[in-house]
């Protein structure tokens, strides 16, 4: 069986959603300590809803077709919705990842998160912390 599968190798060969936003209205940005991949999301928000999203992945191909797949995962749904992708689903929506990639859609899940938490604290509106654990990427 092929290491990735053909939609991991299509949204990394195609991705969607490449580039930054000039004016976001939330930008997260996170990285993994053991491999130095860093991924950023830019999110534009209006009446809760996510307008635009946009990423770029310093990273490998796993990161990129996560990044890829979670932005049009998120792209014009209630912030609400966003904050409960999980890494599986992100994971699940490319056929799946080898086990030691896992962590790589852990990335995707965490700078989306990271993005909606800075949209709440750039406008000054309250949120849940329990929703944005604080991330630690020491492990893999
Ligand atoms: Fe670290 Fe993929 S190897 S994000």
């Amino acid at each position: 069986m092929a290491l990735y599968s053909e939609k991991v190798m299509e949204y990394f060969t195609n991705p969607r959603n490449v580039g930054y936003i000039e004016d976001a209205d939330g930008i997260g940005e996170v990285g993994n300590a053991t491999c130095g991949d860093i991924m950023k999301i830019y999110l534009k928000i209006k009446d809760d809803i996510i307008e635009d999203v946009k990423f770029e992945t310093f990273g490998c191909g796993s990161a990129i077709a996560s990044s890829s797949m979670a932005t049009e995962m998120i792209k014009g749904k209630p912030l609400g919705e966003a904050l409960e992708l999980t890494n599986k689903a992100v994971a699940q929506a490319l056929d799946g990842l080898p086990a030691h990639k896992m962590h790589c859609s852990v990335l995707a899940e965490e700078a989306i998160k990271s993005a909606v938490k800075d949209y709440y604290v750039k406008n000054g509106i309250e949120y849940d912390a329990l929703l944005f654990p604080e991330f630690n990427h020491d492990d893999h």
